[in-house]
This record gives C-alpha cells, structure tokens and sequence, in this order.
C-alpha cells in the first residue's frame, strides 16, 4: 500500500525583515519580522509526500530531479515531524499505523514551484513551509499551524511564516531550545485585500551570497545590525502592526521601505560588503520615490530582498496598473537584458 497527502504554499515577503540568526542550528533570529503572505494561485510550492512499507530509504525530488535529503535542515525537520506524529487508521484501505511505527517508515517526497526556478524567485520559505505542512498532515500530526511553523522555521527561517495567509509576525522568541521562536498571524489575507504586489524580475541569475551566508557575516561584523536588532526593529514592528491593523498606507509605505533600505545599508556595513542590490533596483527605487513625492503622499511600496528583484506593493488596483505602464515605459522587458519580466499575480509580462 502507498498513503499520501498533498499541501500547496505561497511564498513570503517580509515588510520588517529578519537578517542574523541568535542559534545556527535550531535558526533562531536576532529579531521579530513581520511578512505578508502571497495568494496561494501565484508563487508557491506544491508538495505530495508518501509513506509505503516497501519504501527502502526517505527521498525527495524537486521539480522532478532528485535532491538530498541528508542536509541537516531537511533531518531536522523530518525527524520533529515524526517525533509528533499520531496514530492513523484507513479502514478501506485496511491500514493501521501506529505513532511508533512512522519512526520505521521511511517517506518519498515531489516538490513543485509554480514558478521557473531560474527566475530567481525560487524562495527556501515555501518550499520548507510546505514539506512541513504536507509531512503533518500524512503523519497525522494534531498540532496547530503556530506550532508546525517553529518546525519549518527549522528548515529556513522564513519559511516559519509562510504556513499562514495575510500579514504575519515572527517572534523571535526568547527560550533556548526555540520553542517559542514561532509565526502568529496578525491579519487575514481579507483585512487588507487593496493591495497589489508586482515582483519586477531584475535578474534571474542566482545571487552570489546566499542569505545564510550573508546573515553569518553581518552577524560577525556589522555594528549596524546590532544597532538595528536591538534599537530600531523592536519600535518599528509596533508602528508596522499599528499600520497593518488600521489599513494606513502611507505608514506602511513609509516602514516597509525605510526597513529595506536599512537591511540593506547592513549588507554594505558587513566586512567583505555585500550587494544584493544593482543599478537597475537602484534605479526602480528612485522612480517609486519620485512618484510618491510627487502624488504627496506613497502610493507604492518596494523592498528587497536579498537578490535585485524589486517587490513592488501599490495601494490599490489601479495604482497598480498605473505602476505597471510607469515600469514598461523606464524599464521595457526585453530577453536577456537586466529587466526580463514582471510577475504580476499569475501573468508574467
Ligand atoms: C532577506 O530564511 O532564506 O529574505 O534562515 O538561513 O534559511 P535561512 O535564511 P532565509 O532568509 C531570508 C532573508 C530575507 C528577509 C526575510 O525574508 O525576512
């Protein structure tokens, strides 16, 4: 016999964003962030996990080729998953498992992104939240979603947020063994359904420092991260959820790009410097900057992450389509040049 369970998660984008980790291992941040959730039908990761007796070792294989599974994060995921898992009874199929049995029974897991991977948007958040989500649910695990994100936090630290929709907050958390490092929701996707989110595809090229590595370094040499994990973040995730839960977009904007652009001033504090971003981001920013003061008050929001793919957030529909002429008329896509495409829910220009 072989059982199965399916999960489908969207991809994350942080607003406050998290940079250095406290605890390498159990990936437990140095701050709160606070990320918003995209509609599940645009970027996200789908996975089928199954479990068979005849199955000889746990495998998985992404976008149909096969990857390791015997990286720590991947370990440490499946091992606290089953550490929960519960019993589970298919009378049709005349199956029985009991919670000690899964520790024998090894799993095959298929992940897709919805989205080409070499757009450089393949983001570690959906898939991990993902695995997480759809190993629970086969293993029967009875736990809430708070509780299954302080396990895919254990993959990628992102990925903690991405088990629940809208606007979403990562409590650092202050215990050792992480437990209560974990993602709560502030809103539902409903509070705050004006907003439109654009990804401007600046470059599909994997970036040079993974967020990992990046993170290690600033940890180890910026004074500025200290400076803004300790001072600025823990103030602003207070104004930002005041922004969030009174819909104002001219806080929220104001927050959301102020945080970019300070994670990014800490990349360039780190010792070698880091750029994520290039002249085109560079470039994307001064447009929205010169737009809004223009109008007089914000009308888009952009962040970064760490990459030079511009996260465009407008304040409604039809900014949005004014935002997207603006971008076509200063940044026309064209194959192979350093703007290639937008992203904007699910068409791709
Ligand atoms: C810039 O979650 O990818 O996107 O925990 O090492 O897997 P690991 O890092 P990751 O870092 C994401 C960093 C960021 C900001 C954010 O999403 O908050």
């Amino acid at each position: 016999w072989v059982l199965t369970a399916t999960a489908q998660t969207p991809t994350n984008i942080a607003v406050i964003k998290y940079w250095g980790k406290r605890d390498e291992t159990l990936i437990l941040p140095v701050n709160d962030s606070i990320s918003v959730t995209l509609d599940p039908s645009h970027l996200c990761t789908t996975t089928t996990v199954a479990v068979s007796p005849t199955f000889q070792q746990d495998r998985m294989w992404l976008n149909g080729k096969e990857v390791s599974l015997s990286g720590v994060r991947y370990q440490n995921c499946l091992r606290e998953i089953r550490g929960r898992a519960g019993d589970l009874e298919d009378k049709e199929k005349g199956i029985k498992i009991e919670k000690k049995d899964w520790e024998k029974l090894h799993v095959h897991v298929s992940s897709y992104n919805n989205f080409p991977t070499a757009a450089g948007l393949a983001s570690s958040a959906a898939g991990f939240a993902c695995l997480v989500f759809a190993l629970a649910k086969l293993m029967n695990v009875k736990e809430d979603h708070s509780k299954l994100s302080a396990i895919a936090r254990q993959g990628s630290g992102s990925a903690c947020r991405s088990l629940f929709g809208g606007f979403v907050k990562w409590v650092m958390g202050k215990e050792e063994d992480g437990n209560d490092s974990l993602a709560v929701q502030l809103v539902d996707e409903k509070h705050w359904d004006d907003l439109v989110i654009i990804i401007a595809v600046v470059s599909s090229r994997q970036k040079e420092t993974s967020s990992t590595t990046g993170m290690r370094e600033s940890v180890e040499t910026s004074l500025l991260l200290k400076h803004r994990a300790e001072e600025i973040v823990p103030k602003r995730i207070l104004q930002m959820e005041e922004a969030i839960k009174n819909r104002d977009f001219a806080s929220f904007a104001q927050l959301t790009c102020a945080d970019s652009n300070q994670f990014h001033a800490v990349c360039l504090d780190t010792s070698p410097p880091i750029f994520y971003m290039n002249d085109t981001s560079h470039r994307i920013i001064s447009c929205v900057e010169k737009w809004n003061r223009t109008e007089g008050s914000p009308q888009v929001a952009y962040t970064f992450d760490a990459g030079p793919n511009a996260v465009l957030i407008a304040r409604d529909r039809k900014t949005a389509t004014q935002l997207l002429q603006r971008l076509l008329f200063h940044f026309p896509p064209k194959p192979d040049t350093d703007l290639n495409s937008y992203v904007i829910g699910d068409k791709s220009i």
